[in-house]
């Protein structure tokens, strides 16, 4: 059973663990600190850049005697127990003589079974804030579980959620700091996605330094601007299959996770975050949403996927954070899907 200060320590480990945010991609982010046996921090650490030591051994690392002993190890993941680029962990705390670990959730990766070597030797493993955990590193989840990039999709819509007006006018339903804010976002993923049919209705650049376009039938003008920088992937009906006729998507994204691309961005219309929603393809929605009312439902919607008949049927959310931007909201929100299941 965690206590609050297991929960208190996990989330130290937290802390430590996001300054790797950003540097420690395709691995997770992980925090550690250290207590001696009479319960004193003697050590923090965290994992700072892919191919650098894991957070254990950053933490124990800086011991220089037997501080460790007979303490308490607190981490946000389960400890490796494989030569990886480092060796593993688990061996330096045996060999550290540590009494107790406390880890916030098992490692996903099949390769790691670290608790088990603990607790063969006697060490007693605890877990504390799971959930907490699995949500600070859902895209290593997603990753590691399905082979897929993590794929959050944005949209901008009036308060009645519409996109733009029947005629396709669209420029501008957002403040400029929201605007500036989605300009921000887009250099957190490494890739952004979008749709011939925005690139033809909008033709935007979408700076950035890896762009995928959804484009069946090459309709798009390569001299669109969205084609003036960045590296393109196209995915069109010549390298990729049909599924009803469209691009199946969870191919292209199996195809940019080979690729290295961990995180999508996607930006949009209302038919390819409908068809994106019920294949379950669409782990988070950002959703800025402005205080306006179109109030014509001959507008376009965010979404716009199959006919619903019970509300039964509405995608459930889970709303995780809300924040005001220019005269804007910012809601962020977690889809429950069956390839993201957060636990
Ligand atoms: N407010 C916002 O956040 C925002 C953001 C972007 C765009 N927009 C607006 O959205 C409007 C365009 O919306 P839209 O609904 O016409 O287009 P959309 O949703 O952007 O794109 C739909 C197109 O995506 C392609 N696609 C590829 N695979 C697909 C699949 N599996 N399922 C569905 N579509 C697939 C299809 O074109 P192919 O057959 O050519 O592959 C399809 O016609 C524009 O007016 C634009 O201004 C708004």
């Amino acid at each position: 059973m965690a206590s609050n200060l297991d929960e208190k320590y996990m989330r130290m480990c937290f802390a430590l663990a996001k300054k790797g945010r950003g540097k420690v991609s395709p691995n997770p982010m992980v925090g550690c600190i250290v207590l001696d046996k009479s319960g004193n921090v003697v050590s923090k650490g965290y994992h700072k850049k892919y191919g650098e030591n894991h957070a254990e051994r950053d933490a124990l690392l800086k011991l220089q005697n037997n501080e460790a002993e007979g303490g308490t190890l607190y981490v946000n993941l389960e400890p490796c127990s494989h030569y990886g680029k480092t060796p593993p962990c688990v061996d330096l705390i045996i060999e550290r003589k540590l009494a107790r670990i406390v880890i916030g959730m098992k490692d996903v990766n099949p390769k790691v079974c670290g608790i088990q070597k603990l607790e063969a030797l006697g060490i007693k493993v605890d877990y504390a804030l799971e959930p907490e955990s699995r949500f600070l590193n859902r895209v290593f989840i997603k990753n590691m579980t399905f082979k897929m990039p993590y794929v959050v999709l944005k949209t901008a819509s009036t308060m009645d959620g519409k996109i733009a007006t029947s005629t396709g006018s669209s420029k501008w339903i957002t403040s400029s700091e929201s605007r500036a804010e989605v300009y921000r976002m887009r250099k957190e993923f490494d890739c952004i996605m979008t749709s011939s049919n925005t690139v033809i209705a909008d033709n935007p650049t979408m700076e950035h330094r890896f762009k995928c376009i959804l484009d069946k039938d090459l309709r798009t003008d390569k001299y669109s601007k969205i084609y003036s920088q960045g590296e393109i992937y196209v995915a069109s009906s010549k390298n990729t299959p049909l599924k009803d006729g469209r691009l199946d998507i969870e191919t292209v994204l199996k195809e940019l996770y080979s690729r290295g691309i961990y995180t999508v961005f996607v930006e949009c219309g209302g038919t390819l975050a409908g068809s994106m929603l019920k294949d379950g393809l669409i782990d988070e929605v950002y959703h800025f949403m402005a205080p306006k009312l179109l109030n014509d439902n001959t507008g376009l919607s965010c979404f716009n996927g199959a006919r619903v008949e019970n509300i039964s049927g509405a995608s459930g959310l889970e709303i995780y954070e809300v924040k005001r931007i220019g005269s804007d909201l910012l809601i962020k929100s977690l889809v429950r899907n069956q390839r993201n299941s957060l636990g």
